[in-house]
C-alpha cells in the first residue's frame, strides 16, 4: 500500500528519495511523486512506476537537501498524475504526502469549496493540506498548531509528512492508524512507512505512536508532541534488519528468494524456543499469559489472506493438541458483525506486516471487550505488535514479495510451538506424542530443503499448465488450509482463477466444474484421511479431470491414479502444512513467470493493506 519517504539532511535529497521509493515498491502502488525544496517548492508526480518518475525528472532541477516522496496505491480517485502525491496547498507553500484515508473528507471538501478553495485532484489528501493551510491563515497560528487543529477535525487514518516552503530546515509529520517511522542519522533525518528505506543510513529509529506529531528541525533535532499538544520524549530503538535481507541476492525475484529461505526462516522461528533435549517448548513472549490460555474457554484467531490460512492450521493444531475450541475469523467480518467476545477469550491476531488495518481494528474491538490479545507478527515494532498484550515474533526476516511465502510457514511454525506449549502445560498431550512432534519439528527445515529440490519437476508441470484458465486445489484436514493457500498464491501472481476447497466438499458443488480441461491440485499426503482423499481423486478421474497430486515420497497408490505427481518427504500429520505448501508456492511462481507476470508486485495488490 502507499509508501512514504521523506528526507532532510546533508545529502542530495532527490537521490536518497528515489532510492527509498524503490525500497518501498514492494508495498504495491500505481503512481509515484516527489517534492523538492530548491529554487522554490517543486512537485513532480506521475502515474506508473518510480522509473517513470525518474524519466519525468530527467531534465528537472534535482538539487536540494530536503524533500518528500510517495508511492500511491489508489483509494480516493483513480491512479493518475493529478491524484498522485505529493499535493500542494492552495498557495503552493506547503506540500503533503499521506497514507491512510480521511473518512470525513467529503464534508470537509464541500466546506472548503464553498469558501473558494480550488481542488486539483480527487483525493482526500488534498482536502487535508487545504484544511491545514486554511487554519494556519485564518487562525493566525504556526504550522504545527495548524496541523494539530486540523488533525483533531479529521476522522480516519493518516501518516503524513509536510514540507513547508517558508521553512526549509523543517519537516512535520504525524500518525494515526497508519505507520510512520523516523530515522535518526548524523545531521540527517528520514520519515518512512516502514524501516526498509532507512536501514542503509541508520539503525536508530523512533516509531511514532498514535496521534503523535514529529517535528524535525535540522538545527534543533527531533521533537514529538501529540495532537493535543502534549510533549513526548522520543523512544529511540535499534533496527535489527540487515540491508542484505532487502536485496534479491542473486535470485530473479524476491518471491523465489523467499521461498528458498524457508528452511532458514522456519529454523529461525524455532530458535531458542524449542529445546529437544529438555523436552521444552517455550515462547518467551507469552509465558506471562500462559494462565490465560489455560483458563480460556476458547481461542479466536483473527487474520486476513495468507495469515488467515495460517490461522486455519492453528485451529487444527490447538483443537487437536491443546483441546481448546477455536474459531477462525476474517478480521474484516469480525469487526462488523457484532461478535460475542468474552473476557476469558484468548484472541490470537496473525499478521506478517503487523499493519493490516482490518486486523488492527479487530484487535481493538476484542480488547475493548476485555479479551486477551496475543500477536503473531513478522515486523518488529509494527502497529499490531504494539497493540497486542503479548506475542511471539516470527523470525522470517523482511518479506518483500507481495505474495506471502516464508511468512506463512513461519506463522505455522509459531502456531505449532504455541499449541505444543499450551498442550504440554494443560496435560492434553502425552509425553511420547509431544516428543514425537518436537523431534519431527526439529527436522522440518531439512525436509523443506529436500522439498525445494523438486523445483525442476514443478517447473515442468507449470510449463504444461501455464495457459490454463482455472485451477482447483483440494485438501483435507491439515491439508485443507494448504489447498486454500495454494489457490491464493496462484491467483495473486498469475491472475489465473483458482479455488481452494475441502476435498470432500467438492461433490457438493465444484464437481460440476470438472472436465478434461480442469487441472486439480490435490494435496494427498499419506496421513489422516488418506483413504478418503483417494476416493475423492477417483471421483475426479471418473469425470476426466487432470490430477496434479502432492504425495508422500514413495506412495504408489496415488501415483498410479494421478496424472502428475510431486513427491514430498514424509512427516507428522500436524506438520504437513510446513512441507506441502512448498511445491504449491513453486508452482504458482513458475506459472506466473511463464505468463510474464510481475511476480513481486502483482497488479492491484499491496503488501501491507493499511486501509479497511
Ligand atoms: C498474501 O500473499 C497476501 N498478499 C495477503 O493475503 C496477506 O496475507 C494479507 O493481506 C494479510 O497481510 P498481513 O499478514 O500482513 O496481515
Amino acid at each position: 500500500m502507499c509508501g512514504i519517504f521523506a528526507y532532510i539532511g546533508q545529502q542530495n535529497a532527490y537521490d536518497v528519495l528515489i532510492k527509498g521509493l524503490k525500497r518501498l515498491e514492494y508495498r504495491g502502488y500505481d503512481s509515484a511523486g516527489i517534492a523538492l525544496l530548491n529554487k522554490g517548492l517543486n512537485l513532480y508526480k506521475t502515474k506508473g512506476k518510480v522509473t517513470d518518475l525518474e524519466d519525468l525528472m530527467k531534465d528537472k532541477n534535482k538539487e536540494g537537501n530536503v524533500g518528500i516522496a510517495h508511492t500511491r496505491w489508489a483509494t480516493h480517485g483513480e491512479p493518475n498524475d493529478a491524484n498522485a502525491h505529493p499535493h500542494y496547498s492552495l498557495s503552493k507553500k506547503l506540500a503533503i504526502i499521506h497514507n491512510g484515508i480521511i473518512e470525513n473528507y467529503a464534508s470537509l471538501r464541500e466546506e472548503l469549496v464553498k469558501r473558494g478553495f480550488v481542488f486539483r485532484s480527487d483525493t482526500d489528501t488534498e482536502v487535508l493540506i487545504h484544511l491545514i493551510e486554511d487554519i494556519q491563515i485564518s487562525e493566525k497560528v504556526d504550522l504545527v498548531e495548524a496541523v494539530q487543529i486540523a488533525l483533531n477535525e479529521v476522522i480516519g487514518a493518516y501518516a503524513i509528512v509536510i514540507l513547508n516552503k517558508d521553512n526549509p530546515n523543517e519537516l512535520i509529520a504525524a500518525k494515526k492508524g497508519s505507520p510512520l517511522v523516523v530515522g535518526l542519522g548524523k545531521d540527517e533525518y528520514f520519515f518512512a512507512s516502514d524501516a526498509t528505506p532507512i536501514v542503509e543510513y541508520t539503525q536508530n529509529v523512533v516509531y511514532l505512536e498514535e496521534e503523535e506529531i514529529a517535528i524535525v528541525n535540522i538545527k534543533e533535532g527531533l521533537k514529538i508532541k501529540t495532537t493535543k499538544n502534549k510533549d513526548k520524549t522520543p523512544y529511540v530503538q535499534k533496527l535489527e534488519m540487515s540491508l542484505q535481507a532487502l536485496e534479491k541476492g542473486g535470485y530473479e525475484h524476491f518471491m523465489l528468494k523467499e521461498i528458498y529461505e524457508q528452511p532458514r526462516s522456519i529454523r529461525d522461528s524455532m530458535r531458542g524456543r524449542l529445546n529437544i533435549e529438555g523436552g521444552i517448548v517455550s515462547l518467551g513472549g507469552i509465558i506471562d499469559y500462559e494462565q490465560k490460555f489455560l483458563s480460556a474457554n476458547r481461542i479466536i484467531i483473527i487474520a486476513c489472506g495468507t495469515s488467515w490460512h495460517a490461522a486455519l492450521v492453528g485451529e487444527y493444531l490447538f483443537e487437536d493438541l491443546a483441546r481448546i475450541p477455536v474459531e477462525v475469523e476474517y478480521a474484516s467480518e469480525f469487526i462488523y458483525r457484532n461478535p460475542v467476545i468474552y473476557e476469558n477469550d484468548v484472541v490470537i491476531a496473525i499478521s506478517q506486516s503487523g499493519e493490516t488495518a482490518d486486523t488492527l481494528a479487530a484487535i481493538e474491538l476484542a480488547k475493548s471487550k476485555g479479551a486477551t490479545i496475543i500477536g503473531i507478527c513478522n515486523v518488529v515494532g509494527s502497529s499490531i505488535a504494539r497493540a497486542v498484550h503479548a506475542g511471539s515474533y516470527t523470525h522470517a526476516g523482511p518479506e518483500i514479495g507481495v505474495a506471502s511465502t516464508k511468512a506463512f510457514t513461519a506463522q505455522v511454525t509459531i502456531l505449532t510451538l504455541m499449541a505444543l506449549m499450551i498442550a504440554q502445560k494443560k496435560g492434553t498431550i502425552s509425553k511420547s506424542r509431544f516428543y514425537q512432534i518436537i523431534n519431527e519439528l526439529n527436522v522440518i527445515p531439512a525436509k523443506v530443503e529436500k522439498t525445494l529440490k523438486a523445483s525442476e519437476k514443478v517447473k515442468a508441470i507449470a510449463e504444461i499448465f501455464q495457459d490454463s484458465r482455472n485451477f482447483l486445489y483440494l485438501g483435507r484436514g491439515y491439508n485443507f488450509p494448504v489447498a486454500l493457500e495454494g489457490a491464493l498464491k496462484l491467483k495473486e501472481i498469475s491472475y489465473i482463477h483458482a479455488e481452494g476447497y475441502p476435498a470432500a466438499e467438492m461433490k457438493h458443488g465444484p464437481i460440476a466444474l470438472i472436465d478434461e480441461q480442469m487441472p486439480i491440485v490435490v494435496v494427498a499426503t499419506k496421513k489422516g484421511t488418506y483413504e478418503k482423499i483417494i476416493s475423492n481423486i477417483q471421483e475426479i478421474k471418473a469425470r476426466k479431470g487432470i490430477i496434479i497430486a502432492i504425495i508422500t515420497e514413495g506412495d504408489k497408490r496415488v501415483k498410479d491414479i494421478a496424472d502428475y505427481i510431486i513427491e514430498i518427504p514424509d512427516t507428522d500429520e500436524v506438520l504437513t502444512p510446513l512441507v506441502a505448501t512448498i511445491p504449491l508456492q513453486l508452482l504458482s511462481y513458475y506459472v506466473a513467470v511463464m505468463r510474464g507476470c510481475n511476480v513481486d508486485q502483482p497488479r492491484n495488490l499491496a503488501k501491507s493493506v493499511t486501509v479497511e
